[in-house]
C-alpha cells in the first residue's frame, strides 16, 4: 500500500515580500508537479530524491543513519521534519516511512519547491493512514513547520500549492480565490542563480524596523497596486496588469530584493514586447515573470534566453494538492 500526492508549484504575481509585513499578495499555482510517494517502512524514515541523486535514512529521533549524495541532510531534513510532525499529529509517531520525491521544480528559484514538497508530504502521509485532512489542516501543518524552519514566512507559498488556482492572500489566510475566465499569459524566466528567500526576507525586515516611514510608504503603494491588479485580473485587463507589474518591480528594487541578473531578463522581456515584467518570489536571483500578448510570447521567451535566462515551461494550475492511495 502506498499513497501518492501531487502538488503544483507557484508564481507570485504581485506583493511578494510586502505580504510578510501584512500586505496582500496575489499568487498563482502553475502546473509543475512535485510528486511525493509515501510507503510504510520498518521503523526509520528513508527519504529519496532520484532527480537530485540524494538519499538519506533518519532514525525516529532524527539522527542520520545513512546518507548518499552531496548535502543530502541539508536538502532532505526539512522533509523528515514535516513527516515527523505529521505522524506526531496523527498519533502515529512509531511508524517508519519511505518517502520518494520527484519534481521538476527548480530548487531555490522562487517557484515554491519547498512548499510543494512539504504540502505533498503532509497530504500523502494523511492519505496513507486513511485520515481525512482538510485543505486548511494541510496548509496549517506545512505552514507551522515552515515557521519553525525558516523564521517568518507569510505562508503564501504553502497556501497557493495547497489550494491551487489564483489566490489573494493576507495575514495567514486566503482572502479570496479569484475565479478567472482566462489566466494571464506568462513567460517565466530563470536566472539560474540560487538564493535564500530567508536572507532577503531578513533584509526587508531590517528595513521595516530601521526605516519604518520609508517602508510604510512603499508598502502602501504595493497594496494599492495589488488591489488594482485584483480588479484587472477579474476583468482580464492584461495591459493594465503589465503596467502594474512594472510598478511593482520598481518597489521591489526600492526595498533591495532585485538583482542585476533579474533586471537583465526583465529589460529583455519588456524590449521584446512584453506588457510588463517583474521578479517573482524571494528575489536576489531565481525567477522573473513577464506578461505578454499571445503573438509576442515566443519573441519574449527568445529575448529572455538571449539575455541568459532559462524558460520554465508552465501553465495555470486550477487544482491544489491531490493525493490517492494505491495497492
Ligand atoms: C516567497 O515566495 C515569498 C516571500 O514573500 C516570502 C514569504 O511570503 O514568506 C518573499
Amino acid at each position: 500500500m502506498r499513497a501518492v500526492a501531487v502538488s503544483p508549484a507557484k508564481v507570485i504575481l504581485f506583493g511578494e515580500h510586502f505580504v510578510v509585513g501584512g500586505n496582500t499578495a496575489l499568487s498563482m499555482a502553475i502546473d509543475l508537479p512535485t510528486i511525493v510517494t509515501i510507503e510504510e517502512a520498518e521503523k526509520n524514515a528513508h527519504i529519496i530524491s532520484n532527480d537530485l541523486g540524494l538519499g538519506i535514512t533518519f532514525s525516529p529521533q532524527g539522527e542520520v543513519l545513512e546518507s548518499v549524495g552531496l548535502n543530502a541532510e541539508g536538502t532532505l531534513r526539512p522533509i523528515f521534519e514535516v513527516a515527523k510532525h505529521t505522524l506526531d499529529q496523527m498519533d502515529q509517531s512509531r511508524r517508519g516511512l519511505k518517502i520518494t520525491v520527484r519534481s521538476n521544480v527548480p530548487i531555490g528559484m522562487g517557484l515554491g519547491s519547498s512548499a510543494a514538497t512539504a504540502v505533498s508530504t503532509v497530504s500523502g502521509i494523511a492519505t496513507l493512514f486513511g485520515k481525512e485532512m482538510s485543505r486548511e489542516a494541510i496548509f496549517e501543518a506545512a505552514y507551522s513547520l515552515e515557521r519553525i524552519v525558516h523564521g517568518h514566512p507569510s505562508g503564501v507559498d504553502q497556501a497557493t500549492v495547497t489550494y491551487g488556482g489564483l489566490i489573494a492572500y493576507r495575514a495567514g489566510r486566503i482572502r479570496a480565490k479569484l475565479e478567472i475566465t482566462s489566466p494571464p499569459l506568462l513567460v517565466i524566466g530563470n536566472t539560474g542563480m540560487m538564493r535564500s528567500t530567508g536572507k532577503f526576507v531578513g533584509k526587508v525586515a531590517k528595513m521595516r524596523t530601521e526605516e519604518p516611514d520609508e517602508y510604510s510608504r512603499i508598502a502602501a503603494d504595493a497594496q494599492r497596486i495589488c488591489e488594482r491588479a485584483m480588479k484587472a485580473l477579474r476583468e482580464g485587463d492584461q495591459a493594465l496588469l503589465g503596467s502594474l507589474m512594472n510598478e511593482n518591480q520598481k518597489l521591489l528594487e526600492l526595498i533591495g530584493v532585485s538583482s542585476p541578473e533579474l533586471e537583465g531578463l526583465i529589460t529583455a522581456a519588456r524590449s521584446a514586447g512584453a506588457l510588463g515584467a517583474k521578479l517573482t518570489g524571494g528575489g536576489g536571483g531565481g525567477c522573473m515573470i513577464a506578461i505578454t500578448k499571445p503573438e509576442y510570447r515566443s519573441k519574449v521567451a527568445g529575448a529572455i534566453e538571449q539575455a541568459g535566462g532559462r524558460i520554465v515551461p508552465s501553465a495555470f494550475a486550477p487544482h491544489g494538492v491531490r493525493s490517492s492511495r494505491e495497492e
